[in-house]
């Protein structure tokens, strides 16, 4: 295993760089879009902002070939499939589990179906979909539905289901934890990410708890998730029939991994714990414009966590006691031009000027 992360072997894609951790056959296709090895980014701002002589990071998983983190579990989900002779793939989505499951389908040739929600889903995610060859299909209903149904569907064999109730796309997005671990030598003190369907959180926690077991790092970080304070289910402790949050990637009212999430949190000492869609829309402005990272709505969840724990009036109880010197990682999940439209909201119509350098002068305040 002492090669996993050779130089050579980065940007080959995560099942190059991990095979030995993701129990692939040899004779199994693979089938990357060369996704994983995301970068790890010092945060000064932010580390400015927590103080206490803590550092921040942000794993960038934006930087993922279809924009999000669900291409690690994809390429693991579809070159199994493939060894096992499927036909054809099938997946309910908020729109990045689409977006990433039509890419990777294209490039095996094999049909992708998506049971997405009707008018829930970002642009950027929808084009996507829509660009890669798959069959959309749109429900009067929320994500929670499209998962019930797509159970059903996948019940008659004739499709493999590519969501994360596949544990080969848990076995994929593993590999993000890997990767703090080898880029840092050591597992952070704190893990932030945000929570929807809570696949990540438990594919992240299996990865710590894999590379601690092989003496890859001398500890396990303490696992905080965020949920949007309408779409909080694991927060509250009870099925929100209606979730709702702008955060549409994670508008999710049942999570499928509801109990290994449970699990992640206890057995790290960690938390699950509530945002406001306003204090997610003042996060994904202030990432953006203090460190150049530009992220979705739902990325934007735990830095939002972050920044008002820094705030002593507000409760985020996990994190209100971070020891001195912690090294906290947050994990940011999809790109910002995916689901584009409130920061649409918030520009004024840009009007055009004479060519003149003069008008661009006066336009620019000189
Ligand atoms: N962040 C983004 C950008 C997501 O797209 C998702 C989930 C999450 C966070 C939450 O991750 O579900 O593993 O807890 N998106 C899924 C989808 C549900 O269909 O694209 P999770």
């Amino acid at each position: 295993m002492g090669s996993t992360t050779s130089k050579s072997q980065r940007g080959r894609g995560v099942i190059e760089s991990y095979r030995a951790f993701l129990l692939l056959s040899a004779s199994a296709p693979v089938i990357s879009l060369g996704e994983g090895n995301t970068p790890l980014i010092y945060c000064p701002q932010l580390t400015k902002r927590i103080g206490r002589d803590c550092e921040v990071f942000v794993k960038n998983e934006g930087m993922n070939p279809t924009g999000s983190f669900k291409d690690r579990g994809m390429t693991v989900a579809v070159s199994k499939a493939l060894e096992r002779g499927a036909s054809a793939l099938i997946c309910a989505s908020t729109g990045n589990t689409s977006a990433s499951a039509a890419a990777y389908a294209a490039r095996t040739g094999i049909p992708c179906i998506v049971i997405l929600p009707a008018e829930k889903i970002a642009t950027g995610k929808l084009v996507q979909a829509f660009a890669y060859g798959a069959k959309i299909v749109a429900i009067d209903g929320n994500f929670d539905d499209a998962l019930r149904i797509v159970r059903h569907l996948g019940e008659s064999g004739d499709f493999v289901i590519v969501n994360s109730i596949n544990p080969d796309r848990i076995a994929g997005q593993k590999t993000a934890a890997y990767e703090i671990v080898d880029e840092v030598s050591d597992a952070p003190d704190f893990q932030l990410l945000p929570v929807g369907n809570a696949g990540n959180i438990t594919a992240y926690w299996a990865g710590y708890r894999e590379y601690h077991a092989h003496k890859k790092s001398t500890k396990l970080p303490a696992m905080i998730g965020f949920q949007a304070a309408g779409a909080a289910p694991i927060f509250y402790n009870r099925i929100i029939e209606k979730p709702e949050t702008i955060a549409s990637a994670i508008r999710i009212g049942n999570p499928a991994s509801w109990k290994q999430a449970c699990a992640a949190i206890a057995e790290s000492r960690g938390a699950i714990e509530v945002v406001s869609d306003e204090d997610i829309v003042a996060a994904q402005n202030w990432l953006a414009r203090h460190e150049g990272i530009f992220v979705e709505p739902a990325s934007a969840a735990p830095i939002a966590g972050l920044l008002k724990s820094c705030n002593s009036s507000e409760k985020v109880y996990a994190l209100q006691k971070i020891p001195e010197a912690s090294r906290i990682v947050c994990t940011v999940t999809g790109h910002g031009l995916k689901d584009p439209d409130l920061i649409i909201q918030q520009m004024k119509k840009l009007k055009s000027i004479p060519a003149t350098t003069t008008d661009v002068r006066r336009a620019i305040g000189l």
